[in-house]
C-alpha cells in the first residue's frame, strides 16, 4: 500500500520532480546552509547563486566572516537588498564565534536565538544540516500547507499563525525530513504558485482541500499587512 499522507506525497514528488543540484544542497555544513537560507529569505534562487559563490570564496567559514569588517560584508551583499540581512549575517557570525565556540548551535531552538535567524530559517538549517524534525513555515510553505489542509484562519492573527505552526509540526514525516523540507520549498516555488497554481502537476492534488473547493487562490487568508 502506498503511503498517501501529505508528507509521503511531498517526499516522493521531491525525488523525481524537485531541485537537486543547487549549490547549497548536498552539504551538511551549517555555515553554507545558513548563508544560503538567509540569502534566499527575500531573494530568488537565480539571483542568489552568484552572490553565494562570491561570499564563500571570500568567507569560506564562519570565522572568516566574523573577522571581516562590516563594510566588506555590505559591499559583497550590494545588490541583494534588505541590508539588515547583511548586518545580521555579520552579527550572527560574530555571535557564533564569541558565544558558541565557532560552531553553529546543533538544534533549531538555539539557532533561532541568533541574529537574523527566525523560527522558519532555524528549522530549515536544522533539518538540512542535522536532520532535525523541525517544521518550516515561510511564505511559500504557508501557501502550500494552507491550501492542502484548507486552513482558512487569518494569518494576520497571532493565534491563527500559531495554529498553522502546530499543523505544520503535525504533518512532519518520521523520516526523510531533509527531502520533505526541500520538497515543500520546491512545490511552493514551482507548482503551488500564488496565482495560477499548477494543480495538474501537484502531488497533493488528490487530497488538497483548496482544490476540492475550486479556488486554491483564496488561500492563504491574511487581512491587513
Ligand atoms: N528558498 C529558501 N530556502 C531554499 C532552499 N534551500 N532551496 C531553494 N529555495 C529556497
Amino acid at each position: 500500500m502506498p503511503d498517501t499522507t501529505i508528507a509521503a506525497r511531498v517526499v516522493r514528488w521531491q525525488r523525481t520532480h524537485g531541485r537537486h543540484t543547487l549549490p547549497w544542497q548536498n552539504t551538511r555544513d551549517p555555515y553554507r546552509i545558513w548563508l544560503s537560507e538567509v540569502m534566499l529569505q527575500q531573494t530568488q534562487v537565480a539571483t542568489v547563486l552568484g552572490y553565494y559563490e562570491r561570499f564563500l570564496q571570500r568567507f569560506p567559514d564562519v570565522a572568516a566572516l566574523a573577522a571581516a569588517p562590516l563594510d566588506e560584508v555590505l559591499a559583497l551583499w550590494s545588490g541583494l537588498g534588505y541590508y539588515s540581512r547583511a548586518r545580521n549575517l555579520h552579527r550572527c557570525a560574530q555571535a557564533v564565534v564569541a558565544e558558541h565556540g565557532g560552531r553553529f548551535p546543533p538544534d533549531a531552538a538555539t539557532l533561532a536565538t541568533l541574529p537574523g535567524i527566525g523560527r522558519s530559517t532555524a528549522a530549515a538549517i536544522a533539518a538540512f544540516a542535522y536532520g532535525e524534525r523541525a517544521a518550516i513555515l515561510d511564505g511559500n510553505v504557508k501557501r502550500v500547507l494552507t491550501r492542502a489542509i484548507g486552513f482558512g484562519g487569518d494569518l494576520a492573527r497571532p493565534a491563527e499563525e500559531r495554529a498553522l505552526w502546530r499543523q505544520a509540526e503535525a504533518l512532519l514525516p518520521e523520516q526523510d525530513i531533509e527531502r520533505y523540507t526541500q520538497g515543500l520549498m520546491d512545490l511552493g516555488a514551482t507548482v503551488c504558485l500564488a496565482r495560477r497554481p499548477q494543480c495538474l502537476l501537484c502531488p497533493l492534488a488528490e487530497v488538497c482541500v483548496a482544490r476540492t473547493e475550486g479556488a486554491p487562490e483564496r488561500y492563504p487568508v491574511k487581512t491587513r499587512t
